[in-house]
């Protein structure tokens, strides 16, 4: 059996991760090795097999006895210890949930459902990289990859509405406890039928204002909403707005850019991402044969029709969260032209947006 090294398996993505895979069986089908920064020789946990002794994660010795890495340890991790690994002469794949090496020539972001052709013709190269995608981009693959492998894309206008769980568990806390000193503020006045609304609304915002907690997005997101996700860069994007068209064409291994973009904006939903999309066509083709092929995309989409009642109960956070399912709904033709089509996509930011296209990609190189 492969050994396979996992690293950063206690953090929320890392959680998220064991728990796939012990839904999948996955520890009954490799020799699972845990590593630490802080705890080595302690026990292991048991995921229904015996792992022994918690290992260094600093310790290159004991990483480069791996034939598989998978870290979701972070960042700044991958950025300390890969290049020390590898000029250590360590030939092992490496998986990672980390954006660090997304971009590297010699790394494939790993979405196999959408780009499964890519990830094989790598694996046969002797590519030994393979990193996660951005969340709301695999997400939106997730979705609309049926349209996208039918070759049928122009451009993506894609105005995200993104969950808390993206900033980290810290920041899931704060939206919590946010809501909380809200609600609060004017638990009393709700508590009262004939209280007046606009007197409970300008507590509310005051409240918002000056003590729902910021310490972690820096801005109040309890009660609002956030129109900046990630870094600045110098060409007003936001980070988060350029890993759109650079990640997305790169899943898909396209040679000349397919253009995606628009706004990321931060929500007060847990752990779903959405994306509500303009996709300009380059065919004017029946709405029924684009909703099918959207559909036949992968088996995790999860077909809303474009109705009322359908849709406010089915093309939710509340219904999509925890859940494999992608959602795609809202698909119809835009008043811009018959090519220009509208979708709303949902999906589990900590699922497909983080652990599962990892567990899925050990699964490939296991054969
Ligand atoms: N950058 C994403 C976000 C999560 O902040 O929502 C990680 O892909």
């Amino acid at each position: 059996m492969k050994k396979v090294g996992l690293v950063g398996w206690r953090g929320m993505v890392g959680s998220v991760l064991m728990q796939r895979m012990q839904e999948e069986k996955d520890f009954d089908v490799i020799d699972p090795v845990f590593f630490t920064t802080s705890q080595a020789g302690q026990a292991a946990p048991n995921f229904g097999k015996d792992a022994g002794t918690l290992k260094n994660a600093n310790d290159i010795a004991e990483l480069a006895a791996m034939d598989v890495i998978i870290s979701c340890q972070g960042g700044d991790y991958t950025s300390d210890i890969f290049p020390k690994l590898r000029a250590a002469g360590w030939d092992g794949y490496w998986i990672d949930a980390a954006s660090t090496l997304r971009m590297e020539e010699n790394a494939v972001i790993v979405l196999d459902p959408v780009n499964d052709d890519l990830i094989r013709a790598s694996l046969a190269k002797g590519v030994k990289n393979y990193i996660g995608g951005n969340c709301t981009n695999s997400i939106m693959l997730m979705g609309m990859g049926g349209l996208f492998k039918a070759g049928l894309v122009d451009w993506v206008s894609s105005m995200t509405y993104q969950a808390a769980s993206g900033g980290g568990a810290n920041h899931m806390r704060e939206l919590i406890k946010g809501m909380g000193v809200v609600y609060g503020s004017v638990a009393d006045e709700l508590a009262t039928p004939a209280s007046a609304i606009l007197e409970i609304d300008r507590k509310v915002a005051e409240t918002i204002r000056s003590d729902v907690p910021t310490e972690f997005f820096g801005a109040p997101l309890a009660g609002g909403l956030i129109p900046w996700i990630d870094a600045q860069l110098d060409n007003g994007q936001t980070k988060e707005e350029w890993k759109g068209q650079a990640e997305v064409n790169k899943i898909l291994g396209n040679e000349a850019a397919i253009p995606v973009d628009g706004l990321c904006v931060r929500i007060g939903a847990m752990r779903c991402h959405s994306l509500a999309l303009t996709i300009k066509l380059n065919k004017d083709l029946p709405l029924a044969e684009i909703e099918a092929l959207i559909q036949s995309g992968n088996q995790w989409v999860k077909w809303v029709p474009n109705d009322r009642s359908v849709t406010v109960k089915e093309l939710t956070p509340a219904s999509i969260t925890g859940k494999m399912d992608i959602g795609v709904g809202r698909v119809r033709k835009l008043n811009m032209g018959p090519e220009y089509i509208s979708a709303f996509v949902i999906g589990d930011q900590l699922l497909w947006g983080a652990a599962e296209p990892l567990r899925r990609m050990l699964r490939i190189l296991l054969g």
